[in-house]
């Protein structure tokens, strides 16, 4: 009787968990491929975002770049904490010392602007990166440049890396952003007040 009882609950809750997923597919609002595929760096956008179970409830394009702006954050922390760890372990090597150390600095200041002390990205942050990232679209920090004239090494190798998928990220945040608000040509003077940040979705007319 007690087994009897105990599958039977363990029978409504694998339906009950069914339920739940199968809900939570029906109300999964935005399509993270088909927004990806209109970032610069599409496949690396889904696989990074799709990783992040916030992005299952992400409702609309504006959330999901609130997403990237808290993931490009992460992935810069990551630059910026192995460059410093590496700095204790090469500081015999100069050059790659001044490398790592010039890297950690610039990356550390994009992150500054990313991040926010709430970890929460409400409409005044969201402004502030989008004009942060709009300002150093053309004039990126680079990590390759600074590392330039280092020897190559596998350190070397490891944070070049981990900077290239920061920017991949940055880059592709940027994207969503402007996505998401559609008024951002906009001169950056007179961006906080004039965005449109909520904009009802377009409704387009049915075809018969
Ligand atoms: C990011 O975008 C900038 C500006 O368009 C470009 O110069 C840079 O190469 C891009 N970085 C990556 C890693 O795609």
């Amino acid at each position: 009787m007690a087994t009897h009882r105990s599958s039977m609950s363990q029978l409504a809750l694998a339906s009950s968990l069914l339920l739940l997923l199968l809900l939570q597919s029906a109300s999964a609002g935005v399509d993270v491929k088909a927004l990806c595929a209109k970032t610069p760096h599409p496949i690396f956008c889904t696989t990074t975002l799709t990783a992040d179970k916030d992005t299952l409830s992400a409702k609309d394009v504006h959330a999901l770049a609130e997403i990237a702006i808290q993931t490009a954050a992460r992935l810069g922390a990551a630059v910026g904490n192995y460059a410093r760890r590496q700095m204790d372990l090469v500081k015999d090597d100069n050059v790659l010392w001044q490398c790592l150390d010039e890297c950690a600095h610039d990356v550390e200041d994009a992150v500054s602007h990313l991040d926010d002390a709430e970890g929460e990205v409400d409409d005044k942050h969201f402004n502030e990166v989008a004009a942060y990232l709009k300002l150093s679209e053309e004039d990126t920090w680079s990590c390759d440049e600074t590392c330039r004239d280092t020897p190559p090494s596998p350190t070397k190798t490891n944070v070049l890396a981990k900077n290239n998928d920061f920017e991949k990220m940055m880059n592709v945040t940027n994207a969503l952003i402007k996505l998401s608000c559609p008024g951002f040509a906009k001169p950056v003077t007179d961006m906080p007040d004039m965005l449109p940040l909520h904009k009802p979705p377009m409704v387009l007319p049915h075809k018969p």
